[in-house]
C-alpha cells in the first residue's frame, strides 16, 4: 500500500472548535428518556429517578450541548404538560413514535439532568412549530428564563425552581420540511413562523441564540431552496441553520458507506454557500452558521420495517425504538463523521449526536439492570477529550478506493487540532478493509517532538459488538511502532480503524 501524507503547520488553520460540537440529544422516544436516563427504583436512581450509572457514563462521554425534547416529538409537545407535580401531569398520545408520554420526566427534570452531569452540559431547547406557534414559544420562554414577578415565572418557582434555567439556545422547531412531520409545512410557510417566532422571542431577550430549521436530509427533494426560502425570511433574526444526516450501508454497499463523510463534508460545504448566497443577496455582513443537531449512523431501513408493524400496537409506553447495536465498522464510519465536522469547525458551530441514551446511543441501559458503551462511545469520548483547541487544515495525499455512490475516496480521512498548550492530536481513520496504510505527516512547524499515545478502534472481526452479555468486548488498544523522528510522525493505521495520535 502506498504511503498516504499530510503536512501539520500551525499557520494554516480551519478554526477554533466550538464545545458545542460535542452535543448529544435526548428525546421523548423509545427509552431514552424512560429507562434510560431516568429509572426511579433502579439501583443507582438517585432521589430525582436520574440513572448515576448513566450519568457516570455521560460524563465520560464528555457531551456538552444537549437538544431536548425533540425530534419529530417537539412537534406535538405541550411544554405545560411537563412542569409541575409529577404525579399530576397529563398522559399524551405522542403521535410521532406512536407511544404513551407520561410526563413524568419533563422540563425541571431535563434541567435537574443537565446540572447532574456538570457545568460543561448546556440546554438547547426545541419549541414546537408544528401544532403550536409564537404565544406557546413566548410562554415557555417566559418560564423558562424570566426571573420572576409575572405569572409564568412564579408558576416555575412554584414548581420549585425558584431561579430561572438561562436556556441560551434554542430550536425553532425540527425537521418542518418532512412530510412525516406533525404539522409539516412549505417552506415559505415555516420561514414566516420561524421568523415571527424569532422576532418575538427576541423581544422578550435580545440574548437568545436561534437555530432554524434546515433540510432533514440533503436528499430531501427541497434541499437547498428549502434553506434558500427559510433564511430570505429569516437571515437577521437567527444564529444558525440545521442540517441532520443519518448513514448505513444501503443494498450491502459497504464501501460507500464508509465514506459517508464524503456525504456529510460535501451537505456542510451546499450549506454553507447556500446561507452565503442569501447573505450576498441582502448585502449582509452577518454569516449564519450550522448547527448539525441530528447525525449519527442508523439502520433507519430495519425501522422503516418495524415501524409497519409498530404502528398497530397499543401505544406503548417507552417501547424499544431504534435500539441499534454498533459494530466496530459502525464506530470507523462514525468516527469519520466527527472528523468531518472538526474539518469544518469554522461554520459548524453545534453537533448533536442523535441520541444519547438507548435509541440510536453511544450508551445503552437494561431496565433494573447494567448500563454500557457501544463502539460509537469510544470515537466521541477522544474526540470531545482531545479535540479543543484550533483545528489545522489537513490537505491529505492517499491511496484511494472505488465507491458506487460517491466515486473515487480516499482511503484516509484525517484532522488534526492543537490544543493551546501547543499539543497536537491526530485524529484518522483507514477506510481499507483489508490492508494497513503507513501515514507520514510532516510535523515540522509545531514544536511538537514527542508521541504521547496512539489509541486505536480496530478489530480482526469488524463485526465485533458491545452487548449487555459481553459489554467490554471492544475498546480501543494502543499501537506500537508509532514515532515522531526529525519532524516526522509515522505510523501504521490497521484496516478498518479510528485512530488518535497524540503529539506533545
Ligand atoms: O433521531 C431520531 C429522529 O430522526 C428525530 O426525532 C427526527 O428529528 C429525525 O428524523
Amino acid at each position: 500500500m502506498r504511503t498516504a501524507r499530510f503536512t501539520l503547520d500551525p499557520a494554516f488553520t480551519v478554526g477554533q472548535v466550538n464545545p458545542r460540537l460535542f452535543g448529544s440529544f435526548v428525546e421523548h422516544l423509545g427509552r431514552c428518556v424512560y429507562t434510560g436516563v431516568y429509572e426511579p427504583g433502579h439501583a443507582t436512581a438517585d432521589e430525582a429517578g436520574l440513572r448515576q450509572d448513566v450519568l457516570d457514563l455521560v460524563r465520560e462521554l464528555g457531551v456538552t450541548a444537549i437538544r431536548y425534547p425533540g425530534g419529530n416529538f417537539v412537534s406535538g409537545y405541550k411544554w405545560e404538560d411537563s412542569v409541575g407535580p409529577a404525579e399530576s401531569r397529563p398522559r399524551r398520545l405522542d403521535l410521532a413514535w406512536h407511544s404513551t408520554e407520561t410526563n413524568r420526566f419533563g422540563l425541571s427534570e431535563y434541567m435537574a439532568f443537565l446540572r447532574k452531569i456538570g457545568p460543561q452540559a448546556e440546554p438547547m431547547m426545541a419549541v414546537n412549530l408544528g401544532t403550536r406557534g409564537v404565544a406557546e414559544a413566548l410562554e415557555l420562554q417566559e418560564y423558562a428564563n424570566h426571573p420572576s414577578g409575572t405569572a409564568l415565572s412564579d408558576l416555575r418557582a412554584s414548581h420549585g425552581d425558584k431561579d430561572p434555567f438561562g436556556i441560551r439556545l434554542w430550536c425553532l422547531g425540527n425537521e418542518m420540511d418532512g412530510p412525516w412531520q406533525t404539522g409539516h409545512k412549505t417552506a415559505r410557510e415555516y420561514g414566516r413562523i420561524a421568523a415571527e417566532t424569532a422576532r418575538a422571542m427576541r423581544q422578550q431577550d435580545p440574548g437568545v441564540e436561534l437555530v432554524a430549521c434546515g433540510s432533514s436530509a440533503q436528499s430531501m427533494p427541497t434541499f437547498a431552496e428549502w434553506e434558500a426560502t427559510v433564511l430570505q425570511e429569516t437571515y437577521d433574526l437567527v444564529d444558525h441553520i440545521s442540517l441532520h444526516a443519518y448513514y448505513e450501508p444501503l443494498d450491502g454497499d459497504v464501501d460507500s458507506f464508509l465514506a459517508s463523510a464524503v456525504d456529510m463534508e460535501s451537505f456542510i460545504e451546499n450549506v454553507v454557500a447556500t446561507c452565503d448566497h442569501v447573505g450576498a443577496r441582502l448585502k449582509s455582513q452577518k454569516k449564519i452558521n450550522l448547527s448539525f443537531d441530528e447525525w449519527n449512523v442508523w439502520y433507519m431501513s430495519r425501522w422503516q420495517e418495524q415501524a409497519t408493524t409498530f404502528a398497530q400496537d397499543d401505544w406503548p409506553e417507552a417501547p424499544r425504538l431504534l435500539e441499534d447495536n454498533y459494530s466496530v465498522m459502525d464506530a470507523v464510519v462514525f468516527g469519520s463523521l466527527l472528523i468531518a465536522l472538526l474539518r469544518h469547525a469554522d461554520r459548524v458551530a453545534v453537533a448533536c449526536l442523535a441520541q444519547l441514551v438507548n435509541v440510536i446511543a453511544p450508551i445503552m441501559t437494561e431496565p433494573g439492570g447494567a448500563a454500557w458503551r457501544q463502539t460509537t462511545f469510544f470515537p466521541f469520548a477522544q474526540a470531545s477529550r482531545y479535540g479543543r483547541g484550533e483545528v489545522l487544515d489537513v490537505r491529505v495525499d492517499s491511496p484511494t478506493y472505488e465507491t458506487r455512490k460517491y466515486g473515487e475516496a480516499d482511503l484516509l480521512h484525517a484532522t488534526a487540532v492543537r490544543a493551546q498548550d501547543g499539543s497536537v492530536t491526530v485524529f484518522a481513520v483507514n477506510r481499507s478493509r483489508t490492508e494497513a496504510l503507513p501515514l507520514d505527516v510532516a510535523v515540522t512547524g509545531l514544536g511538537v517532538s514527542r508521541l504521547v499515545e496512539h489509541s486505536a478502534l480496530a478489530d480482526a472481526d469488524p463485526d465485533a459488538r458491545n452487548t449487555l452479555d459481553d459489554p467490554e468486548r471492544v475498546a480501543p488498544h494502543t499501537v506500537d511502532g508509532t514515532a515522531v523522528t526529525d519532524g516526522t510522525l509515522t505510523a501504521t493505521l490497521e484496516p478498518l480503524s479510528w485512530n488518535v495520535i497524540r503529539l506533545a
